[in-house]
């Protein structure tokens, strides 16, 4: 009988989960956004800050979600590690929606920063996976993910939808602020019921994956490197790299890598460059980033949508992702990179599934 990880069968499910999502997120175009996130108008009028509090895979949703908010509704947007928020000085959070972002609804470090959020008065919105958890009970308003129970230890399927609920939840303030005519709405919402078929394309067509799996056998680090949107993302590839393949996979933001990293770089010391097309100026940057590598001697692998100009046949690897607006293009960027996690830890004989060390949710401080 053939055996499918619970990995690969939750990566495999992204398009279905974010198909729901995209679904869901027509109830933007009824008054009050139908409800969506449990705020009307008024009330989301509001609030003049937003802070996320997370951790892990859900942080790195989190600093998409800034990305999205700051754009779609421009207001001020912060991203804290709930750990780090806990032991942080207590500023009051008036006018405030503090965004508790967690698959689990479990994670202590998590709730205890929404509880001190609480208690510094602002608004808590539990954007959660699992419908009983305590995250949603403590919170104000819920918008419950329903992507399905995910079993591997390693978040796929559940980080994606996170993804698509901070893409909403952006509409959703810009909306409340009067900032985005109706077509503009409608236009996004469309965007993203596209991506599904997009998504399912680029699982399909995945030489991506399984090539630089091989390559990476037996490699001991890998840098990544994208910016804007592209390096949350980096942040989360490297994690499930980290998580279930044991290999030191280290995110940087593109400019930041001009500030020491680059002199890791050497022939032995392989990168990964994210680089979608749009926004145009990330990618003319990443461009120099690219040259800069080859100037010395690092092995490289490009994920793209366009051919960087700097690069000739033999300085990279290039692999090629459909086109898709600079928001939704994040859930082409980071299927291969799920994928490529997989097939490292499953080529390296580990249990995929289960990696060491580490549990789906931790809900006790060390
Ligand atoms: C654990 C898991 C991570 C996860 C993090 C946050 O460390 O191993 O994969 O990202 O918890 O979990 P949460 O349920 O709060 O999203």
């Amino acid at each position: 009988m053939h055996f499918e990880h619970h990995m690969l069968r939750e990566i495999k499910e992204q398009p279905a989960v974010l198909a729901a999502l995209a679904k869901r997120g027509q109830l933007l175009l009824e008054k009050d956004g139908g409800g969506l996130f449990g705020f009307d108008d008024p009330e989301g009028a509001s609030f003049q800050r937003i802070l996320f509090l997370s951790c892990g895979s859900s942080y790195h949703a989190s600093l998409a979600g800034k990305w999205m908010v700051e754009t779609f509704a421009g207001l001020c947007c912060q991203v804290e590690y709930a750990h780090e928020y806990r032991l942080s000085p207590p500023l009051p959070l008036e006018n405030c929606l503090v965004v508790g972002l967690s698959q689990s609804g479990e994670t202590l470090d998590t709730l205890e920063a929404m509880r001190k959020a609480k208690q510094a008065g602002a608004r808590i919105l539990s954007i959660c996976n699992v419908a009983n958890s305590t995250a949603i009970s403590l919170a104000h308003t819920a918008f419950l993910l329903e992507a399905g129970p995910e079993k591997a230890v390693a978040s796929t399927k559940v980080v994606s939808a996170q993804l698509a609920a901070v893409f909403l939840l952006a509409l959703r303030l810009g909306i409340a602020h009067g900032r985005l005519p109706q077509e503009f709405v409608q236009k996004h919402v469309q965007n993203l019921m596209d991506i599904p078929n997009q998504l399912s394309t680029v699982l399909q067509n995945d030489s991506f994956s399984k090539e630089v799996a091989l390559a990476l056998h037996e490699a001991k680090q890998l840098l990544i490197v994208g910016k804007g949107l592209a390096y949350a993302i980096a942040l989360e590839g490297a994690l499930k790299l980290k998580e279930t393949c044991y290999l030191h996979a280290e995110a940087f933001a593109g400019g930041e890598f001009r500030h020491g990293p680059m002199a890791l770089v050497e022939p032995t010391v392989p990168t990964l460059l994210l680089m979608p097309s749009l926004p145009q100026e990330s990618f003319e940057l990443m461009q120099g980033t690219a040259r800069e590598i080859r100037e010395r001697a690092g092995p490289l692998w490009v994920l793209t949508q366009k051919r960087p100009e700097t690069l000739g046949e033999a300085d990279a690897q290039l692999y090629f992702l459909p086109q898709a607006d600079a928001f939704l293009s994040t859930f082409l960027f980071l299927a291969p990179l799920q994928t490529l996690a997989y097939h490292l830890a499953h080529g390296r004989g580990l249990n995929v599934d289960s990696p060491r060390g580490l549990c789906k949710a931790v809900v006790a401080d060390p």
